[in-house]
């Protein structure tokens, strides 16, 4: 039986290279998923550019023109309900989510994080893996859970750190593997999650 395209939206902040690599992947008409929406809540983000060149519906949602985080997850749960959304991929979305959000999408909430979680949780990840003096670092596309950076994984990738690594030269290496391991993960989920179309 075929399967009907999941509808993703992906929440970015700012440069929106994983988005990039969603939007190529979707090329493939093998690809379980389409993009429905683009959502920022940083008006001039770059990745809304992306969006727009490849036809795909952006909303901005700026967070400073709402008083509380409650006002902003409402607008953006608003925003959400006019798409037909089956997985939200956070990509570069630089705003902690509340529990009440997160709960109204059960498991379909995923995010990709720039280190190998439990390790390293939270930002600066690189400067704190070549702190530490690690061999190895990489990338994880988890479940959004509404403790941070702290749900099930559904796809790793190793990365080798290098003697004369320095954040930038790691944060680049990784993020090669995470425009790998962002459309594997949805490809996982589908797997899944995904439901058959009658
Ligand atoms: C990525 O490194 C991602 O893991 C982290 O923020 C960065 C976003 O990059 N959460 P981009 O906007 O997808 O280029």
């Amino acid at each position: 039986m075929a399967k009907r395209k999941l509808n993703l939206a992906v929440l970015i902040s700012g440069r929106g290279s994983n988005l990039q690599a969603l939007i190529d992947a979707t090329k493939d008409p093998d690809f379980p998923a389409q993009i429905a929406v683009v959502i920022s809540n940083v008006p001039d983000a770059k990745g809304l550019d992306k969006a727009g060149s490849h036809g795909i519906a952006s909303v901005v949602i700026n967070h400073h023109k709402f008083e509380t985080r409650q006002d902003f997850e409402n607008a953006l749960s608003d925003s959400l309900t006019n798409y037909p959304v089956d997985l939200i991929c956070l990509a570069g979305f630089m705003r902690i989510l509340g529990s009440d959000f997160i709960r109204r999408w059960p498991e379909k909430i995923i995010n990709i994080h720039p280190s190998l979680l439990p390790a390293y949780k939270g930002l600066n990840t690189h400067e704190r893996v070549l702190q530490d003096g690690q061999k190895e670092t990489g990338c994880t596309v988890h479940y959004v859970t509404p403790e941070l950076d702290s749900g099930a994984p559904i796809i790793q990738k190793r990365v080798s750190v290098y003697p004369d690594d320095t954040p930038e030269s790691l944060a680049a290496r990784v993020l090669e593997q995470e425009h790998e391991a962002y459309p594997e993960a949805i490809r996982i989920w589908a797997e899944k999650h995904g439901e058959a179309q009658s």
